[in-house]
Parts: C-alpha cells; structure tokens; sequence
C-alpha cells in the first residue's frame, strides 16, 4: 500500500460536497479518538451515528454532543459480534436510503505501553480485524454509488505496516499485489496459531504490541484488497489511517497529541471531496504538523 504523511497544510475543505443528508458511521465512538471524530463530523452537519458497545455509555457520549448543541444519532454495535453487526446492517437499512462514510475505529489493546502479552490475541482479532472486515461486509450494499462519495476510513496503525514482519514468508503473502481476503485470514489464522503453539515470539511477528499489531497488518492489507475491488474511479474509496500516538485509554493518557487533534486529521481525511479522495492509501500523521487548535473543518 501506498503510505503518505498527511499534509494538514492545504485544506481539502473549500469544496463542500457534503450536506446534512450525508450520513456517516463512527464505530467505538464513545471515548477517545472516536468520539472526538463524530464531534468533528456533526459539527460540518452531516448526519452522524454515534455507535458503541455498551449502551449507557454511548448515549452518555451522544448526550455530550448534543449539550454542545450538535445532532448525533446512537444504536448500539459491538463490532466483535456477528449479531450486533447484523442487527446493526438491519436497522440502518430500514431507517437510512444510503451510506457515505464508514470510519471502522473500534479497537483493543490489551497492553500497557512497554507490555507485549498476547493473552487476549484472539479477541483482539476478532474485534480490531474481523470486526471491521464483517461491518464492512454488511454495509457494503447501502454504499451510495456516485464515483468516489462514499468512502471508508479504517483507523490502523504504524505498528501494523509490513515492514514490521520479519517473517518473509508473511511479508511476501502481504506484499503481493494479488494478495486477497483468503490470504489475510491465513496470516491471521498462522499468528493465532503460533500463539497456541507458543511460538509467536520467533516466528517473526512485528515485535511491539504483537496481537494488536498483527491486526492492524490485517486491516491495512484488507484496505489494499478492498481498494483494488472497487478500483480507482469506483464508487467506494477505501483507506488506512494511523492517527499517531494519541492520548487516550489505549495508551493509558500517554501520546504526543489529543483525540482531538487526531480526530481533526482523520476528519479531513473522510471529508475530502470526491475529486482529491484517493484510494487504497495508508494515511499517517507525522509528527511535524502543528495542529491548529481552533481549525474548523
Ligand atoms: N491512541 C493511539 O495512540 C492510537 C495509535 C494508532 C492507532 N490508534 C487507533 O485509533 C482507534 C481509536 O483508539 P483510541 O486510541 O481512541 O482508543 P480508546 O480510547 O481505547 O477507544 C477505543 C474505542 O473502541 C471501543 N471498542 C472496543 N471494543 C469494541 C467492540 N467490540 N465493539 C465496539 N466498540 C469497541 C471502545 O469502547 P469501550 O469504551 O466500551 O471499551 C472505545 O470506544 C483504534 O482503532 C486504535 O487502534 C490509536
């Protein structure tokens, strides 16, 4: 995949294509990076839908936004389970004529920052990769399909590039431009397997935060096969995003900026007009971008 630092310089906001009939999903948007998106996106007056997994605590996210004046919706989804996401797919195509963003940002880790236990790998599997890969799946069908409005924005991370991987074997299968969904779920099915085994350690993984690594490897190449199905000029654009390290619960407070922050790149990045929305791009926020604090999308 192509990987190119974000440039906050030139604001991709002069063309407003969007309007309060764009409708986007945030998923685990009640804290963190994505609650800080979906008050990004209300505040352009799209209509957003906040999702999480745990009831109370989204709609006590929901009613911080709309305190603030801003109009966001709720359903519950944990990403982790099928059924939450069907039953998701149902309600959103019995209320909703179409999709335009899809920002898949739940995730886990269940590491502190200089931990690298993989006690949880499989949850974190099916919650960081599958999650994403099966909500996707479900939605795909109510994408709206004018060229390039629809997109998704899969939040991933550094940790999850393949230069990561020291096994070649891998990296040859994640590299390769005929790589597909079957491959991705053998590399996945390889890790969970040597976690079994107790052989990750030497098989070559990506050496820090290995489980939630080798998940955000999966997402990333699945942004790649996803991006290829739907080609250049198709009417769904796909992309990675790594918002940097963020000050957040997964980090336990650590980082180098706020959710904020982040979340005003990623914005960007999902709102960018049809005509300047690339496709199949890992995107990363560098560490030379002053953010401006008061910047309005
Ligand atoms: N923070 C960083 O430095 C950093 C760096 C690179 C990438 N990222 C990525 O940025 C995204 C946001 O992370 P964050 O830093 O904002 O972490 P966070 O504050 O821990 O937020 C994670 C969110 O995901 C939700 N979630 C977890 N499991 C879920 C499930 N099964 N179904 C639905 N929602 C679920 C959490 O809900 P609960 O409150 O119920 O747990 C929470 O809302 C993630 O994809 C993460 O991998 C973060």
């Amino acid at each position: 995949m192509d990987s190119k630092e974000f440039d906050l310089s030139s604001s991709p906001f002069s063309d407003r294509w969007w309007s309060k009939n764009t409708v986007a999903i945030v998923t685990g948007a009640n804290k963190g990076i994505g609650f800080a998106l979906v008050r990004k996106l209300a505040q352009s007056e799209l209509t957003v839908i906040l999702t999480a997994r745990d009831e109370a605590r989204g709609l006590q996210a929901v009613q911080t936004l709309r305190n603030e004046g801003l109009h966001v919706l709720f359903r519950r989804l944990d990403v982790s389970d099928p059924l939450s996401i069907n039953a998701f797919a149902a309600w959103f195509a019995t209320n909703f004529q179409a999709l335009d963003i899809l920002v898949n940002n739940a995730a886990v880790s269940f590491n502190d920052i200089y931990q690298n236990s993989v006690e949880n790998a499989e949850t974190v599997m099916k919650t960081n990769f599958y999650g994403a890969k099966l909500l996707t799946e479900a939605l795909l069908p109510y994408f709206r399909s004018s060229a390039s409005k629809s997109r998704i924005l899969n939040i991933t991370s550094r940790l999850g590039t393949v230069d990561k991987v020291r096994n070649m074997k891998v990296k040859k299968i994640l590299e390769s431009e005929d790589v597909g969904e079957e491959d991705i779920e053998g590399v996945v099915k390889a890790f969970l397997e040597d976690v079994k085994r107790g052989t990750w350690k030497k098989a070559g993984w990506p050496a820090l935060w290995t489980d939630y690594a080798v998940s955000k490897l999966a997402l990333n190449a699945y942004t790649r096969v996803l991006a290829k199905r739907y080609g250049e000029f198709g009417s769904v654009s796909v992309n990675s995003f790594c918002p940097g390290f963020t000050q957040t619960s997964m980090t336990r407070g650590k980082g180098t900026h706020t959710a904020a922050d982040a979340a005003l790149v990623g914005a960007r990045l999902a709102m960018l007009p049809p005509h300047r929305l690339p496709t199949g791009q890992f995107f990363f926020w560098g560490p030379n971008y002053d953010i401006p604090r008061n910047s309005k999308l």
